[in-house]
């Protein structure tokens, strides 16, 4: 059967390579495909890896050509404005326009149905203010913290070198030094290029402490304080958890660690770097707040915070309470949601696993002001930030400043290939591959993070101007929404603060 279908595909070739033949002797060329392809479909026909090649060794590959090649079929091909996820390819759009600083307005109204459910706006006024986006700063650090820091309200989110290319990050860098805001390194630790192009920079130290680990993987308070006093170095991020893959420790796959990887990580060559999924300093709540005070005092006094994206309630009630019991406050928390991105997760972590952001960070933004500590803590947040709405709705919910990845990965010109986890990514962004980081040019594409940076904060500067409000103005009321019954609800009844989930967890013991 197989050997009856081979024949007759290798016929095929040859019955199209004879007809061209005859329409002209030029057409000659026509058998030269028929040698690879017999012998790559005498490999096919006797692997015994794919039924399918086995079965069809020639037509056979063009299932698996077109399964490799089917997200940009359907972006091509398939996709409205409004499709494509996890960015719809307006919004994708929207990013590459301000990112090259092209024309970004839209023509003859708005494609999106108003009265389906799930239609947002936010609310306007007529009596409408000027905003300079120059003055969308926030600083963070509070009355225990000795150096505090001045951020801009959008930021780039934590993305490792390893899992980005060495030119994605030099030209995420370059751009946050262009543009004044800081670059959050990832859990991959400090490479020589984050520090190179001399923008402001949050280190995150993960469960794998690359950058500052002992051999058997354990902290080292030593290489700790020796890295941190680096002045590029501006605030320090301890990740518990990202909402991709919450409790389930960073992923490195083989194919993208290169021999310096191994030498900035102090892992090993050809082998997953994956780290653990808690970390080794501490177990419970008392712990990691001492650990931000270990931090605190190690690094000179710069601002110290913990990313995490909320799964029980009560164990961040608990890291509340024992703020409160230590009387020690981190300076800033960032709260992932369950619909953020990563170089690498399983799927079960993906597609079931966490609390979406707006519900998280709302938990938060609640806890934190239930129990009277939001005057020392300010609040961060990510969660598919890439336009000016998007910031505004955060603040909404209670966020103080934002950090966006996969919009800064559009910037650097991510066409949402998805191969992130392959060392394959097309446009160079998420590989380590030279024959692919060769496209991406680092003196490009620098400006274009800044120019989206920029771009992203005048929309929404002149969005904040059109309803009549400052930062601090905005409330979940200016935000609408309308729901499957075609109800139209404000994010303050949606969201409400005065049954707060959290509220259930105040008087309870201790969750971690
Ligand atoms: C390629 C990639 C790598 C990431 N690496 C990290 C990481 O090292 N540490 C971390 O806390 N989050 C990591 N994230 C998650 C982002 O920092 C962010 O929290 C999440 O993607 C939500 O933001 P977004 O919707 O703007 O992408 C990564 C995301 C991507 C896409």
């Amino acid at each position: 059967m197989r050997s009856h279908f081979f024949v007759v595909s290798v016929l095929a070739v040859g019955l199209v390579a004879l007809l061209g033949e005859s329409v002209s002797p030029a057409f000659y060329w026509l058998y030269v495909p028929l040698i690879p392809l017999i012998v790559m479909g005498c490999q096919n026909a006797f692997q015994t890896k794919r039924a399918i090649l086995r079965n069809y060794p020639i037509l056979g590959m063009l299932r698996y050509f077109f399964e490799e090649i089917r997200p940009e079929i359907q972006q091509y091909f398939v996709e409205n404005d409004t499709d494509g996820a996890p960015f719809s390819r307006d919004l994708r759009s929207v990013v590459y326009q301000r990112a090259k600083k092209q024309l970004d307005t839209v023509p003859f109204g708005t494609q999106r149905d108003l009265y389906a459910a799930g239609a947002e706006w936010a609310q306007h006024s007529l009596r409408s203010v000027h905003v300079d986006p120059a003055s969308l700063r926030v600083t963070i650090g509070n009355h225990q913290c000795l150096k505090p820091y001045s951020a801009s309200i959008f930021n780039i989110s934590a993305m490792s070198y390893g899992s980005l290319s060495a030119q994605a990050i030099q030209s995420l860098n370059g751009g946050a030094k262009i543009g004044g805001f800081y670059h959050n390194t990832g859990e991959g630790g400090v490479s020589p290029h984050h520090l190179e192009p001399g923008g402001d920079l949050v280190w995150q130290i993960g469960t794998g402490y690359f950058g500052c680990r002992n051999s058997d993987g354990t902290f080292s308070p030593e290489k700790f304080k020796a890295r941190a006093e680096h002045p590029h170095i501006k605030m320090i991020e301890i990740k518990l958890s990202q909402g991709a893959k919450p409790s389930h420790g960073g992923i490195l796959p083989a194919a993208k660690v290169t021999k310096e990887i191994v030498e900035i990580r102090g892992v090993v060559m050809g082998k997953d770097v994956i780290s653990p999924p808690t970390h080794s300093r501490f177990s419970d709540a008392e712990g990691l707040i001492r650990f931000v005070q270990e931090l605190r005092t190690l690094s000179g006094g710069k601002p110290i915070g913990f990313k995490l994206c909320i799964g029980n309630p009560a164990e961040f009630v608990s890291i509340c309470r024992a703020m409160k019991r230590l009387d020690i406050y981190p300076d800033f928390i960032t709260v992932d949601g369950a619909e953020g991105g990563t170089g690498a997760a399983p799927l079960e972590f993906t597609n079931s696993l966490g609390m979406p952001w707006a519900e998280g960070l709302t938990l938060v933004r609640v806890t934190l002001e239930l129990m009277g500590l939001k005057k020392h803590i300010k609040i961060i947040t990510s969660g598919k930030i890439v336009t000016g709405f998007s910031l505004f709705k955060a603040l909404a919910l209670g966020a103080d400043t934002v950090n966006s990845a996969r919009g800064m990965m559009l910037a650097l010109g991510c066409i949402q290939a998805r191969r992130c986890n392959t060392n394959h990514c097309p446009a160079g962004v998420a590989t380590n591959n030279p024959r692919l980081t060769v496209g991406l040019v680092v003196e490009d594409k620098r400006v274009r993070v800044a120019n989206f940076h920029g771009q992203t904060l005048k929309a929404f500067a002149e969005l904040m101007g059109a309803c009549g409000v400052s930062t601090s103005g905005i409330t979940r009321g200016h935000v609408f929404r309308r729901m499957e019954s075609g109800q139209v609800l404000n994010l303050a009844e949606i969201y409400p603060t005065t049954e707060p989930r959290a509220a259930r967890f105040l008087e309870a013991p201790s969750a971690f």
